[in-house]
């Protein structure tokens, strides 16, 4: 079989409903589980649409994140400008990065977390509601909430958060140029290093300071320090302020699963709306990103040594082989199994507390805000069709 081949990936997502993959892809996915796409650079990596492939190749010891191997897919021209620490690299060195911090992300960690996140989510409403309307939920609650939360975590000041948030919006964003990029990186790296700087020689009870531990037993470098603390600082509030505002105009614009979810105090179905939203929205849109390092056959297929795959868990995620009529938003649906926090070894390290905010405030802000309603019309509304970690830039309601 020889596969097909779609021309210019990525593409934005469909305009009749903003929380699709594209048409085309999912055209793609009902052709079969291997397909090849023609990027930006001439390239046409492989393009893996099914949900079972996806996890096969993402927990397959033979392909590589590194961004450096020739043959990995690079996301658009002005890629590049900055390392984002181990999110980019293979084990063994991948291993032994995340090892350093990933006591801080266990579950019962992270549980331990959940009244501050209450208060700090119970203290934003109260904001919300005696302050003006309609009013930007984006600016008002949905950056606020993970930036508390990765502040408090990281022990770096909430004052600074203009600044950081400025910063790792340009990293982020597709259109950045290169230059822009490396600008707002250093300026985040310098940012973190002179925060390790200061946990060494005055530690406090977070996590940059057992960060700034390891560095002091001579088991991480410097650089490596405030590397991790931008990955850290990044992934923390981004990813999460997207599923907040991107959550809730999808709620908004499916009243009945709404009101399902307003009106029940049971735990379980707002978990279980959190695992759908995640499936249903997959933010992190443009896929995951690996280049092979050894032969590997799949799907009757041989993806060659040095070949670049993409896997984009958006269209894994609508996988009608896993998910039934997987373009509904069902928020009694068993969705577990969706791959919006990735798999692998690279698998989401900070999913324990994307979970327990995103279950916090969908359990939480439309039982006190029962009349919420968007303040626009939905055209009206900005998409970030051009970043890499989709969702609106801003999002006016009122109640
Ligand atoms: C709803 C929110 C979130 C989503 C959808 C999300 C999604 C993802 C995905 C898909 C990956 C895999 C990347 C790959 O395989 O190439 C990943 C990795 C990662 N995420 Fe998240 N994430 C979220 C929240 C967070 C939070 C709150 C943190 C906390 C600090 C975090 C930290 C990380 C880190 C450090 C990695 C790299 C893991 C590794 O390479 O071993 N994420 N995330």
């Amino acid at each position: 079989m020889t596969p097909g081949t779609l021309e210019e990936f990525p593409g934005t997502r469909a305009a009749k409903c903003p929380f699709d993959p594209p048409p085309e892809l999912r055209a793609l996915q009902q052709d079969g589980p291997l397909a090849k796409v023609r990027l930006w650079d001439g390239s046409t990596p492989w393009f893996v649409t099914t949900h079972a492939e996806q996890k096969a190749l993402l927990g397959n010891p033979n392909v590589s994140a590194d961004v450096t191997r020739p043959g990995y897919p690079i996301h658009s021209a002005n890629a590049g400008g900055g390392s984002l620490s181990f999110i980019l690299m293979d084990d063994p060195e991948h291993a032994r990065l995340r090892r350093m911090v990933q006591g801080a992300f266990t579950v019962r960690r992270v549980e331990g977390l959940r009244p501050a996140v209450q208060r700090i989510v119970d203290d934003l409403i109260d904001d919300l509601l005696a302050g003006p309307k309609p009013v930007d939920l984006v600016e008002a609650f949905a950056l606020p909430v993970p930036s508390l939360v990765i502040c408090e975590l990281l022990g770096v000041p909430y004052t600074d958060h203009d600044y950081f948030q400025e910063n790792s919006k340009t990293i982020i964003r597709r259109s950045a140029s290169p230059e822009e990029r490396a600008l707002a990186f250093g300026r985040l790296f310098e940012y973190l290093d002179g925060l390790v700087g200061e946990k060494l020689t005055n530690p406090g009870d977070d996590l940059l300071s057992k960060v700034a531990e390891r560095v002091a037993a001579g088991e991480l470098t410097r650089p490596e320090a405030a590397q991790m603390g931008v990955l850290l600082l990044i992934a923390g509030h981004e990813t999460t302020a997207n599923m907040i505002a991107l959550g809730t105009l999808a709620l908004l614009r499916n009243p009945g699963q709404l009101a399902l979810l307003r009106e029940s105090d049971d735990p379980k179905l707002v978990a279980g709306s959190v695992e759908e939203l995640l499936r249903y929205l997959n933010i992190t849109h443009s896929g995951r990103r690996r280049v092979a390092t050894e032969d590997i056959e799949i799907a009757g297929q041989v993806i060659r040594a040095g070949e670049g795959i993409i896997l984009p868990n958006d269209i894994g995620n609508r996988d009608p082989q896993v998910f039934p009529g997987p373009d509904e938003l069902d928020v009694r649906r068993d969705a577990r199994r969706h791959v919006a926090f990735g798999f692998g070894v690279h698998q989401c390290l900070g999913q324990p507390l994307a979970r327990v905010e995103l279950q916090v405030v969908y359990g939480t802000l439309y039982k006190r805000i029962p009349t919420l309603a968007l303040a626009a019309e939905m055209e009206e509304i900005p998409f970030k069709h051009d970043g890499q970690v989709y969702g609106v830039y801003e999002l006016p309601v009122t109640w």
